[in-house]
């Protein structure tokens, strides 16, 4: 095998939504099915990455030759990217995690009440790019994204600060665009830059936002 751009770089991305228990049965949960996030991890390893993908509940099998982590909750997908960030070159943040969870899931089915109205108590869950952002084991490149149902890039750069991210790639929401579909557009904006990519089929998506993390990154040790 030829060796590529990232070639001996370990990349963990994350993928897909999270499931977060109301009872044994029912869950909160978002319209992500993994694409973008599975798009990226096979894009990765093509660029000769060491790629972990860490998984939320999808209807996808994982690309070859890549590590892989099941898991369900934002709190699992935390603790699976927290103890997997040791000498990680490049974090990729693509899963929709659930900003909130239930705070009491009810440990048996809950029963239909006569009442009109129920209401569900929501406790806040870590962001787990911030997290990663601010490690000790911080990677030399932090990406996240941002999906945006409105002014894409007023709310796209607000993350890139307050999440104290190098690059976040910002999708439109919404409309039946970026969640479950094929093709995605992506905005991509860092420090002092900003690149558009144009309609495409996800993968060729990834490839294009594999190629820019990788200048980037070249850009970043080249100083
Ligand atoms: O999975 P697909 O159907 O292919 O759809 C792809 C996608 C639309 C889900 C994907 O392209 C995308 O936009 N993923 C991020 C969705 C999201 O939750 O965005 P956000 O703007 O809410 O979050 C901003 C960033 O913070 C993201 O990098 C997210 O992973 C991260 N985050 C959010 C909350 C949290 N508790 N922890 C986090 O790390």
């Amino acid at each position: 095998i030829q060796p590529g751009p990232l070639t001996g770089k370990k990349v963990v991305i994350t993928a897909g939504p999270t499931y977060e228990a109301i009872d044994p049965v029912r869950f909160i949960a978002n319209r992500s099915s993994g694409k973008m996030g599975y798009a990226l991890a096979q894009a990765a390893a093509e660029a000769g990455a060491d790629v972990t993908l860490i998984s939320g509940p999808v209807a996808l099998t994982a690309p070859i030759g890549i590590t892989f982590l099941k898991v369900e909750t934002a709190q699992q997908m935390y603790d699976a990217v927290m103890s997997h960030l040791a000498q990680t070159t490049v974090f990729i943040g693509c899963a929709a995690v659930a900003d909130y969870r239930p705070a009491d899931p009810a440990p048996t089915k809950l029963k239909k009440s006569a009442k009109d109205d129920l209401s569900l108590q929501l406790r806040l869950n870590p962001d787990i790019i911030t997290a990663v952002a601010s490690s000790g084991e911080r990677p030399e490149l932090v990406v996240g994204f941002a999906a945006e149902t409105d002014d894409l890039q007023h709310y796209a750069q607000q993350k890139l600060q307050h999440k104290g991210l190098d690059m976040i790639a910002a999708n439109q929401v919404g409309d039946g665009l970026a969640f479950g579909q094929d093709n995605n557009a992506l905005e991509i904006f860092w420090e002092g830059g900003h690149k558009s990519l144009l309609e495409a089929p996800k993968l060729e998506i990834a490839r294009e936002l594999i190629t820019l993390i990788t200048e980037r990154y070249h850009a970043k040790n080249s100083i």
